[in-house]
């Protein structure tokens, strides 16, 4: 058997972005033993690319807003898909959350009376979103970072988690490898909490970096626990389009958030043309009430750029697909207009969007201050994951959690922007305390090392195979049939194909040789990313597949309308006997009357 490396925590996380941060920090005030398991180097997560801020509703520009207008919000823009408890804990824990990070460190942007400052965002009724200008993600990291090193958590940097271990039931470890030397670690823990972010990699255009491979989803799957709402993929309205070598980087909706506005060739806001009747009440029926509303008029109603991200999205497709784009396939993204409208709008630009000012420059010789950019839907965020309770982050496999973009329940069938950041350090800390509640009430458990011999002996089995199966060849064969066949706008014939695709590429994965040795080899990490890419891409074509309605972030062309049977519905799978998927409708959880009443008061 091949050697490994054992250590021994009481809490082991898995993903050091901003849930599995908070998790840490949360189980090692609890006083037990962490060890924080990341991909890449520590700092490295994609909650940096949630850039234009947090929700929550403090009401600090707007003192109208409250846990249960963001509640309500969250439920609309989720179609109503969210599992409401997640939805209520977040919308009332978030202001503490943001409190308490800037309690540790958190240098938010502020009022004019020194609170917390906060910005416009898609389907959020009231400025509520606390941000760092447009580095809002990255200040978060910073801080969760700083304080999880001061707790003394084991942090394992560069380290890629291949298989959960249980004993019976019970999830008791992990074994990973050592990125750079190739060198296996066996982690033996009372409880795992896997918060390793989302699957963008699986898409061709991505906000997502190379880690995104959905490792958790996989894992938390392979040993037992359900994936529910994986047909719902979110697809930021505003990436990147050019130069082709950024494409998919994301523009952060705080562009919008702070009066930019979409226009097609032809130079007309597009938005104005297409307003969801769940939202006409609450969009302005002028550009020239949109502005007011940007400017903090508490009579107007908010822009059309500012409606939920699946809508936005599917507008710009719209536009490009009738003749309507720019030049390199997008749309026009225009805050240089404000000139217009206040004085100093370059100053004020700059400082508001710091980093997208630099990221054109840099990356498109553009200055945002005078020109539009070009801008198009780029993946994002996967609403869908791991199946958990609402309260305690517990799968339905013992001992093991999960939290962030992994797990699923809180957003439905689309997020609204600003509330990953939340959602990441609320259920972040109900993880952590929940972990480390479960770690004190149980012993070890056993580690099997003939499942740990075989484990590794199946990582190792690339550098004995001399097939020309090539991993990045099949990797990227996979973003490409993602892209096209299961992306924003989708229908049968080409998911089935699609599924048909990932059945093909799973066995020539299978077969995939690599060369060279274990250390910093990109061919194996490749082959081992795979094996999980397969697993979830499948997972949302067949939840694709089968709902037929359009509804959120899922949008079907054969199925254009919502069914309201389907909106009661969660679709849920599992592995079932002989590795093979299982798809079945669980019913979404019922909102207490208390709730609903709020959602009705709210329409
Ligand atoms: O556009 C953005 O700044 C992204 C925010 C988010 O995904 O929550």
């Amino acid at each position: 058997m091949a050697e490994y490396q054992k250590f021994e925590h009481d809490v082991l996380i898995v993903g050091a972005g901003g849930a599995g941060l908070r998790a840490a920090i949360e189980a090692r005030d609890a006083g037990v033993s962490v060890g924080l398991v990341c991909k890449s180097l520590l700092g490295k997560a994609h909650t940096v690319m949630a850039e234009g801020g947090m929700a929550a509703a403090l009401g600090n520009v707007d003192d109208r807003d409250n846990w249960r207008v963001h509640f309500a919000d969250t439920m609309r823009g989720g179609q109503y898909l969210n599992n409401c408890r997640m939805a209520e804990l977040h919308a009332k824990e978030a202001p503490d959350r943001a409190r308490e990070l800037e309690a540790w460190g958190a240098l938010f942007d502020r009022t004019a009376d020194g609170r917390i400052l906060q910005r416009n965002f898609g389907g959020h009724k009231y400025p509520r979103l606390a941000h760092v200008g447009d580095r809002t993600g990255l200040e978060m990291i910073r801080t969760l970072q700083d304080y999880t090193i001061h707790l003394g958590v084991d942090v394992h940097m560069e380290t890629t988690v291949i298989e959960l271990l249980k004993d019976g039931e019970r999830v008791v470890g992990a074994v990973a490898f050592d990125r750079e030397s190739g060198d296996f670690k066996v982690f033996h823990a009372k409880t795992v909490v896997i918060a390793t972010g989302g699957i963008g990699k699986a898409f061709r255009v991505t906000s997502n970096s190379w880690e995104c491979t959905g490792d958790g989803h996989a894992l938390a799957y392979r040993a037992g626990a359900a994936l529910i709402d994986m047909e719902f993929v979110q697809f930021h309205p505003t990436g990147m389009v050019w130069p082709l070598s950024v494409a998919g980087i994301l523009v952060t909706e705080g562009v919008r958030g702070e009066g930019g506005i979409l226009r097609n060739s032809e130079g007309r806001r597009f938005m104005f043309d297409d307003i969801p009747d769940l939202y006409k009440h609450q969009t302005a029926d002028t550009e020239e009430e949109g502005w007011r509303y940007v400017t903090g008029d508490k009579n107007a109603r908010r822009p059309p750029e500012l409606l939920t991200r699946d809508h936005v999205a599917r507008c710009i497709v719209r536009e490009v697909k009738e003749g309507r784009g720019s030049p390199h396939g997008g749309v026009f993204l225009d805050i240089a207009w404000i000139k217009e409208k206040i004085p100093k709008a370059a100053e004020h630009i700059k400082k508001k969007l710091p980093s997208m000012y630099h990221q054109f420059k840099q990356l498109a010789d553009l200055d945002i201050t005078e020109q539009p950019m070009e801008v198009g839907p780029t993946t994002h965020y996967v609403m869908g994951g791991v199946k958990v309770d609402a309260d305690t982050q517990m799968t339905d496999v013992p001992g093991l959690f999960a939290a962030g973009e992994c797990a699923a329940g809180l957003h439905g069938a689309n997020r609204l922007g600003g509330n990953s950041l939340s959602d990441l350090v609320v259920f972040g800390k109900r993880a952590g305390e929940y972990a480390a509640a479960y770690a004190k009430d149980h012993d070890a458990g056993t580690l099997h090392e003939d499942r740990i011999s075989e484990v590794l002996r199946e990582a190792l089995a690339p550098f004995e195979r001399h097939s020309k199966a090539n991993p990045f060849e099949i990797q990227q064969e996979l973003r490409t049939m993602m892209q096209e066949n299961v992306g924003i706008v989708r229908k049968e014939a080409e998911m089935t194909e699609a599924i048909e695709r990932i059945h093909v590429l799973r066995r020539q994965a299978a077969n995939v040789g690599v060369t060279g040795g274990r250390a910093y080899n990109p061919g194996w990490h490749t082959a081992i990313d795979l094996h999980n890419m397969l697993t979830f891409t499948e997972s949302i074509a067949l939840s694709a597949l089968e709902r037929k309605e359009s509804r959120g972030a899922h949008s079907r062309i054969d199925y254009p309308d919502k069914d309201s049977h389907l909106g009661k519905v969660n679709m849920t799978i599992r592995q079932g006997p002989g590795g093979k998927a299982q798809l079945s409708r669980a019913p979404i959880r019922e909102v207490p009357a208390e709730l609903q009443r709020i959602i009705e008061e709210m329409q």
